[in-house]
């Protein structure tokens, strides 16, 4: 029998099961199904994952080899193997670690350098030395997308309380509206342009930078001295005219979408200052350490991986929520849409055969409460099962408003109980007629009330939101897509998938400018573009 099969007779075997009667079985069920590092709470239990599924769902990590393919990435080995790279963003937060060697030669003195360089630069904008045409710079813009705006654009708005330097803006949609209401704001004389791309030829932000650069030029800016760049492609910065010392490069083994560790953090540090940063990158390193020396069992990574696995490749549900019990981690499902998508949303193996499992789940969510009052409906009634991810601090960062963040942990704590509890028809029907409904009304009204509970959930738990927790969140989502790549046996650090309509845009642009004809696309599409230039797409 393979481990699939097994994992699916224990799902059938569990038909029926509530995960209320696991707690009323064990007592020390909380534990037993909690792991944490010294900080840091995952707790797992109020989902139907018993014994026997935990043993099976780490029987996968053995027969993966997942201990030796872990190691493999940390030691700069090619694990990215359709572009041949090695997979090092763990390097860019290994602080105090020893050397890491990719293809023979330590890269850490680099990155060493590099994040010296880069403390240096965010030192002397945020204490003036360096300044813009109108003074001290007020301002940083953000211009990137993917991987090079949700990271730093998530982690800013994280990390809002810890902000002491200049205010930061991220744009990243090609759509005018985006960097047009932006710059709208802004004085071309203090702002700061960071244009963040791996490859510096990503279309939308190529044509932001440029628009940045006129806007600023326009406004009596330094385009010189006022634009930095962050990418792996130094002849194209300097090809667009930004100063080699305003530069911050990085190799090509860190992927887009775990790049926040380097220099695409550059806004990062700008708002939160060097010091900060580095708690940031110790955060993330505490992490790696655990994910390299903890057992299975007790590895939070694996962890939430294992439980993914069970939810979507085993008990098939479509879908994951993320619900960050924190309005300043709102970016976060954005950013692990990214992260978990773009790494495990793929059809084929490593080997290039069919995928014989699903693949990675849709992954949503936004902050709570607000969702409660939007889509939890659907999560608590629906017809499908959503496994939920709850996050919480115990501590906000507005003592004077602590009865706030009280209210908050209260809601989220009930939501995963109301989740699993649910309310059966008889306790609707009590309900009712407590309030004194009787006869065919409360029947028929008692039915809308049912919730079938027994809706699995985890939560993450941890004193307060500092850079060194988000360090450590972040890594931990990192390693949980690692994990799950490892185990369905896909690269996780490769995307193909968005290649196709990148090309079909670049080869549509003529078409809707009107310098080509669309005669012979796609019936739709032709239909589509001359309703657009019947509306003035190509005046
Ligand atoms: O289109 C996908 C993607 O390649 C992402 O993987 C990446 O994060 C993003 O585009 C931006 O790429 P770049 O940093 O090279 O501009």
């Amino acid at each position: 029998m393979s481990d699939w099969d097994e994992l699916e007779a224990l799902r059938i075997a569990r038909t029926g099961q509530r995960i209320e009667d696991l707690f009323a079985a064990q007592a020390d069920r909380a534990t037993a199904f909690s792991a944490s590092t010294q900080d840091l709470r995952l707790d797992y239990s109020k989902t139907l994952i018993d014994d026997a599924v935990r043993a099976a769902l780490i029987g996968l990590c053995e027969r993966t080899d997942l201990a030796s393919r872990r190691d493999s990435m940390f030691s700069g080995a090619p694990i990215n193997q359709t572009e041949g790279r090695a997979v090092l963003h763990t390097a860019l937060r290994n602080l105090d670690g020893g050397p890491v060697e990719v293809d023979g030669q330590d890269v850490m003195p680099d990155v060493l350098q590099t994040l010296q360089r880069m403390r240096r630069f965010c030192d002397d904008v945020r204490s003036g030395v360096i300044c813009g045409s109108g003074g001290t710079i007020s301002d940083v813009v953000n211009i990137g997308i993917g991987g090079s705006d949700l990271g730093p654009a998530m982690a800013v708005r994280a990390l809002a309380p810890y902000h002491d330097g200049p205010r930061c803006h991220f744009v990243s949609n090609v759509d005018a509206a985006d960097i047009a209401d932006c710059l709208r704001r802004l004085d071309p004389g203090r702002t700061l342009v960071i244009v963040a791309s791996k490859t510096f030829t990503t279309i939308e932000t190529m044509t932001n930078a440029r628009t940045a650069r006129a806007w600023m030029s326009m406004g009596g800016g330094d385009p010189l001295r006022q634009f930095a760049a962050v990418s792996t492609a130094s002849d194209k910065t300097a090809d667009f005219g930004i100063p080699p010392e305003q530069v911050f490069g990085f190799a090509d083994w860190v992927g887009g979408r775990y790049s926040v560790w380097g220099p695409v953090g550059l806004a990062l540090m700008l708002a939160i200052g060097p010091q900060a940063f580095d708690a940031f990158l110790r955060g993330g390193q505490a992490m790696d350490l655990h994910f390299q020396s903890a057992e299975w069992g007790e590895n939070l990574p694996v962890l939430l991986a294992l439980v993914g696995l069970w939810h979507h490749q085993v008990c098939g549900h479509a879908t994951r929520a993320v619900l960050p019990y924190d309005q300043r981690l709102a970016r976060l499902p954005a950013y692990l849409q990214q992260l978990e998508m773009e790494s495990n949303g793929k059809r084929v193996a490593m080997d290039g055969a069919a995928l014989n499992i699903a693949s990675g789940p849709v992954v949503w969510g936004e902050p709570g409460t607000n969702g409660q009052h939007a889509f939890y409906q659907l999560i608590h009634q629906g017809t499908e099962i959503v496994p939920c991810e709850f996050l919480i601090a115990a501590q906000g960062h507005e003592p004077d408003l602590a009865h706030h963040h009280r209210l908050l942990i209260a809601n989220c704590l009930a939501q995963s109980e109301a989740l699993m509890r649910g309310r059966s028809l008889d306790q609707a029907r009590a309900g009712l007629s407590g309030s004194g409904m009787q006869g065919e009304e409360l029947e028929r009204q008692a039915r809308h009330r049912v919730f079938p509970g027994n809706r699995p959930s985890v939560t993450l738990i941890y004193p307060q939101l500092t850079p060194f927790m988000l360090g450590q969140i972040i890594a931990l989502y990192e390693h949980r897509v690692f994990v799950e790549g490892v185990i369905l046996g896909i690269n996780s650090f490769d995307q193909w998938g968005v290649e196709l309509g990148k090309e079909m845009a670049t080869s549509l642009g003529p078409v809707v400018d009107g310098s080509q004809s669309a005669a012979g696309r796609n019936g739709s599409t032709m239909a589509l573009v001359e309703f657009a230039h019947r509306h003035g797409a190509a005046d």
